[in-house]
């Protein structure tokens, strides 16, 4: 469900046809809806209200201030896992209280910017960790909470061996059998206080199950843990609820709140909800310009301006974007994006970018209307890790991004330029 649809021929974000934007924005730019970003929060919101979720956005898939704004105003907690995305979020006003820190390799630095601004939850991934918070904690004179991250060994179909996390030997978390025993010891922490306990299995998990899995197990422990005395009053499920890629193809809020909800309910346990992806993914897309078109061997290339750099998610793990052109006429407006009916002059196509590698393509082997030398072309499901992971390879400055609002938009990242590029060098 999203607020990007065709009319007459042409692609609008809510009440804007994108042509308009990028005729003053420029290309390659990210667009964003507002809409969007709202009911899919309102959704996990509604679909677990009754166990009254913190639910924490992960700014890692999406992390513009105008966005974390729009969230915070929301109600939105905010997963951090870096100093840098804990600053974004107090410069959008996001709630301390309402911030859990999650990440293998926290800095002293980034501990101490944390417990400085009083954040909620620090999600503890090693014994090491957690006796280092402990010592800082002390040294500031504060009192912190710890959720400790279990790796619960759950694997997943259907996600990519790079973003799958809660598998034995992948870096994340305490194996789930030394789990009690850290819990046991932490009780000889004076300031840094281990009540929680928090999973993240991977990203997208495409059903249900391994969430009911993960959760099984986390719950075991948690009784194990209170029957040897230790207070635990806190569970945080992690992300990786899946979005729309290909069509409408993922378990929607409700489906994994239908199996999850009831495990939860009555466990005297406050629940964290870390969603970054089903919030932000569909409520994006890439627009970008046709360059030139081009035949090698038998291959068709549609060359664009938009890059490995503005969208690694292709190159990295071979994903899957849906991409149409932005005005294909009323005849050829895709009806879903699994049915794009394909009709005699459409054409299979690589759309790749002008970076120098083989690897820069944003879709191989795609039937697509034929396109020409200045056509936009729209690349969907692209507001979740696609701006968050772009870099400036190959000297390119980064996109713009817009955000759309009913019928108004206004550019809430301008696009870098030359300077840009050079600022941070002496
Ligand atoms: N919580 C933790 C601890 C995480 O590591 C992640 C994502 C999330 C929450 C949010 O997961 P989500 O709800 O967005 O699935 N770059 C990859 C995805 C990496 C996900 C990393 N961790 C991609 O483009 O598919």
């Amino acid at each position: 469900m999203d607020y990007f649809a065709y009319r007459q021929g042409h692609l609008y974000c809510e009440a804007v046809a994108v042509e308009d934007i990028v005729r003053e924005a420029g290309t390659p730019t990210y667009i964003y809806s507002r809409a969007t970003l709202t009911e899919h929060y309102r959704r996990i919101a509604a679909a677990f209200a009754a166990v009254n979720p913190l639910i924490c956005y992960s700014v890692k898939s999406c992390g513009n201030l105008a966005l974390l704004r729009v969230l915070r105003e929301l109600g939105s907690g905010f997963d951090v896992v870096s100093g840098g995305e804990l600053f974004r979020v107090l410069q959008a006003g996001g709630e301390p209280g309402k911030i859990v820190f999650a990440g293998v390799g926290k800095t002293d630095q980034e501990i101490n910017q944390a417990l400085a601004a009083d954040i909620g939850w620090f999600n503890i991934e090693s014994e090491e960790e957690f006796w280092n918070l402990e010592r800082l904690a002390a040294a500031q004179g504060r009192t912190v909470r710890g959720a400790l991250r279990i790796n619960p060994d759950i694997s997943s179909r259907g996600t990519h061996r790079k973003t799958l996390t809660g598998k034995k030997e992948t870096k994340f978390g305490v194996d789930i059998e030394r789990a009690a025993e850290l819990f046991e010891q932490a009780r000889g922490a004076s300031h840094a206080r281990l009540t929680g306990l928090h999973l993240h299995i991977g990203s997208p998990i495409l059903s249900p199950q391994p969430y009911v899995e993960a959760i099984g197990k986390a719950l075991a422990l948690i009784e194990k843990v209170r029957g040897g005395g230790v207070l635990v009053d806190t569970l945080d499920i992690g992300g990786g609820f899946a979005a729309f890629y290909e069509g409408h193809e993922a378990p929607r809020a409700v489906d994994y709140a239908a199996a999850i909800v009831p495990l939860l309910q009555e466990r005297s346990l406050r629940i964290i909800l870390e969603p970054g992806r089903s919030i932000s993914c569909n409520a994006g897309i890439l627009l970008t310009r046709v360059q030139y078109t081009k035949r090698g061997g038998r291959r068709k290339f549609v060359i664009v301006d938009a890059a490995m750099n503005d969208l690694i998610r292709p190159t990295l793990y071979e994903s899957y974007h849906f991409i149409w052109p932005a005005n294909p006429g009323p005849a050829r407006e895709p009806a879903n994006r699994l049915s794009t009916l394909r009709i005699s002059g459409d054409e299979q196509v690589d759309v790749v970018g002008p970076i120098c590698e083989s690897g820069d393509y944003l879709a191989r082997d795609r039937w697509l209307p034929a396109v020409k030398r200045g056509d936009l072309v729209a690349v969907f499901s692209a507001g979740a890790y696609g701006f968050t992971m772009s870099s400036q390879y190959n000297a390119r400055p980064r996109a713009a991004e817009v955000l759309v609002e009913g019928g108004q938009w206004r550019v809430i990242r301008r696009r870098e330029t030359y300077q840009d590029l050079i600022a941070g060098e002496v």
